[in-house]
């Protein structure tokens, strides 16, 4: 007799952008229940921008799911390097599309940053207004494969973060740890993601077969600043060293959206899913 869990693992999964943040968070959890094909070290970060290695490695692993992490996420760098942002943002998600089977479903990370931050909660039928070189390739991507004949699931989300990865936590955490002061601005309004929680989310969808675009962020809406100093609570540290700023202060080169936080009922309604609140997960991770 087949077991579930046997079931389960017979799910061939193939993360791109495996060792950020979100793919290296993502490839633990799902680990524990599907075959995550390219968790070894001879097979690892698949360039997305590179369509003969794209070929070769889906060709020869013929994954069921590929759930794409990579990304630059680095929204200054994209603004300045519009060029190499496009290559990995917009046309990685057309050379996984070109490159696998039909057969393959297609999982794509999107963000809040498609949003123009002014209508402060957003759901999946609001109208993207992206601000910045970054939110417009993350939209394109997602019109892209959208309009590709593919059967796909895009998650959208906002400020993931986690114990390690390149994060504002970990960013918040080392600083203060390092007795250094930062500034941080009050008026970027979001909910903040645990990679976990989100690891958690993509496992449910699989397991549901969903099947389209929904929002999946955390339960908070709060400022970077009250972020930080709940941050430097948990640890102990100085919140004193956490100086409070307005966006306009910052020299950012790109612009970023005000109050961008997304609406995850949608997703709510069809998986079984609560993200914790975010004293509970920055006690767990601290
Ligand atoms: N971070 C956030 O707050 C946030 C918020 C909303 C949405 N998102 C979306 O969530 C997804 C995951 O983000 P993240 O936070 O995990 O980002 P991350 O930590 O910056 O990881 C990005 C991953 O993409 C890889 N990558 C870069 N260029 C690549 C290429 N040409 N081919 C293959 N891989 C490449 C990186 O590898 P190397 O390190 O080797 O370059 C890294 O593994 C992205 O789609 C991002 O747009 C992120």
């Amino acid at each position: 007799m087949t077991s579930k869990k046997t079931v389960q693992n017979s799910k061939r999964i193939f993360i791109t952008g495996i060792t950020g943040q979100l793919g290296s968070t993502l490839n633990k959890y799902l680990s524990r229940y599907f075959n995550v094909l390219n968790n070894q070290e001879n097979f690892y970060n698949i360039d997305v921008s590179d369509r003969s290695e794209l070929k070769y490695f889906f060709k020869e692993l013929s994954p069921d799911y590929v759930i794409n992490c990579a990304a630059l996420t680095n929204v200054d760098f994209c603004e300045q390097n519009k060029s190499k942002s496009h290559e990995v943002n917009v046309d990685g998600i057309k050379n996984i599309i070109s490159c696998s089977k039909k057969s393959t479903k297609i999982i794509h990370i999107s963000t809040d940053y498609v949003f123009n931050g002014n209508k402060k909660i957003y759901l999946e039928s609001d109208t993207p207004d992206p601000l910045s070189y970054y939110g417009k390739g993350k939209l394109e991507s997602e019109n892209i494969l959208r309009t590709s004949n593919r059967d796909f699931l895009i998650l959208r989300t906002s400020v993931i973060f986690g114990k390690t990865g390149n994060n504002f936590y970990v960013w918040v955490r080392d600083s203060l740890r390092n007795n250094q002061k930062i500034s941080v601005v009050t008026d970027q309004i979001s909910n903040p993601t645990w990679s976990w929680s989100l690891s958690e989310a993509i496992y449910k969808s699989i397991l549901s077969n969903i099947s389209g675009l929904f929002h999946y962020a955390g339960e908070e809406v709060i400022s970077r600043y009250d972020f930080a100093i709940k941050v430097a609570k948990v640890h102990d540290f100085n919140p004193d060293r956490i100086i409070p700023i307005k966006t306009l202060d910052l020299d950012q080169k790109a612009k970023r959206p005000l109050h961008s936080a997304l609406d995850a009922s949608k997703i709510k309604k069809l998986i079984d899913i609560e993200h914790p609140s975010l004293d509970y997960i920055l006690k767990i991770i601290s």
